[in-house]
């Protein structure tokens, strides 16, 4: 043995299913130090199993974070995301910030445009589908959190296309819908948007069903960024989207995550949609995220990405 070097012995990662559906608990990982590559493959593995895995106990910082992301694939650029101005900015460059709070820390004020813009997390979606290359995971570490309320829940996408009918599943196969983030802020009464804020959320095309690149497995691509059914009337495409949701949330295929102090969460947003719970916002509820970015489009898109 000589002096400097690691004497612990490595931990083993091991996972527990903890809903009836999806959703992995984590144990043995140390999110602080960097991955060895066979618990890399563990993590990896139970992603592609479970979709959403939970750790407890990470204390990490944004350096970090970051590190373990990268784990997985390459880091998501933010642009384009939200309204937030360069100069706003609390967090460094690669962290996303979902906290309640402002550059000095405080909460956002009631009326404060960044906090009307992010109540739109309170509806079901999956993170960046308004991304000609959607994302790939995102995770989630809780910093600080609200004494009460903010709890994230998470819905199975491939679960719910399971459980749709033959006649469903061959009707919307080939299907493509249209996300954009003007849509979903659209539906919750947010519309003032200036010209170069809308131009940057011009809509993409996803396809509605998704087969995961490893276990072939398929999943319905649903989000309240999508707002339209490529050559369907508008309407006609918000009422059957609507239905789509309401089965795909259906409580038993819902996990309902209730966050402690230093909890990181992964979820594959090809797989999974997720939505935050109200919470008191006058107390500061830290979180950040960091996303890997996806690897692919999923349908050719109408115009340059
Ligand atoms: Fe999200």
């Amino acid at each position: 043995m000589s002096f400097g070097k690691r004497t612990e012995a490595p931990m083993t990662i091991s996972i527990r299913q903890i809903h009836p559906v999806f959703v992995g608990e984590v144990t043995g990982a140390d999110l602080t130090r960097p991955m060895t590559e066979t618990e890399r493959a563990a993590i990896d593995a139970g992603m592609d199993r479970y979709a959403v895995l939970v750790f407890r106990d990470q204390n990490i910082t944004d350096d970090q974070q970051m590190a373990f992301t990268l784990n997985f694939g390459a880091l998501e650029v933010a642009r384009g995301g939200n309204i937030t101005k360069p100069h706003e900015l609390r967090l460094k460059q690669g962290m996303i910030d979902v906290s309640n709070l402002d550059k000095e820390g405080k909460p956002l004020e009631r009326s404060d445009r960044r906090r009307m813009f992010n109540l739109g997390n309170r509806l079901w979606h999956s993170d960046s589908s308004f991304r000609a290359i959607p994302a790939k995971y995102s995770i989630l570490s809780a910093r600080s959190i609200a004494s009460e309320g903010g709890n994230t829940e998470f819905a199975d996408m491939r679960a719910a296309y399971d459980t749709l009918d033959d006649k469903s599943r061959a009707m919307i196969e080939d299907m493509v819908c249209e996300h954009s983030l003007i849509y979903s802020r659209g539906s919750m009464g947010f519309a003032e948007l200036t010209d170069d804020e809308k131009a940057m959320m011009r809509p993409v095309r996803q396809r509605l069903v998704r087969t995961h690149p490893v276990t072939g497995r398929k999943s319905l691509y649903l989000s309240s960024h999508a707002g339209n059914i490529v050559g369907w009337l508008v309407p006609e495409s918000r009422d059957f989207l609507r239905d789509l949701n309401e089965h795909a949330t259906q409580r038993e295929l819902v996990y309902v995550h209730r966050w402690r102090q230093y909890d990181l969460v992964i979820w594959d947003n090809r797989q999974t949609m997720h939505r935050v719970r109200r919470f008191d916002e006058s107390q500061p509820r830290d979180m950040r995220r960091t996303t890997v970015a996806g690897e692919a489009m999923t349908v050719e898109q109408a115009v340059a990405a």
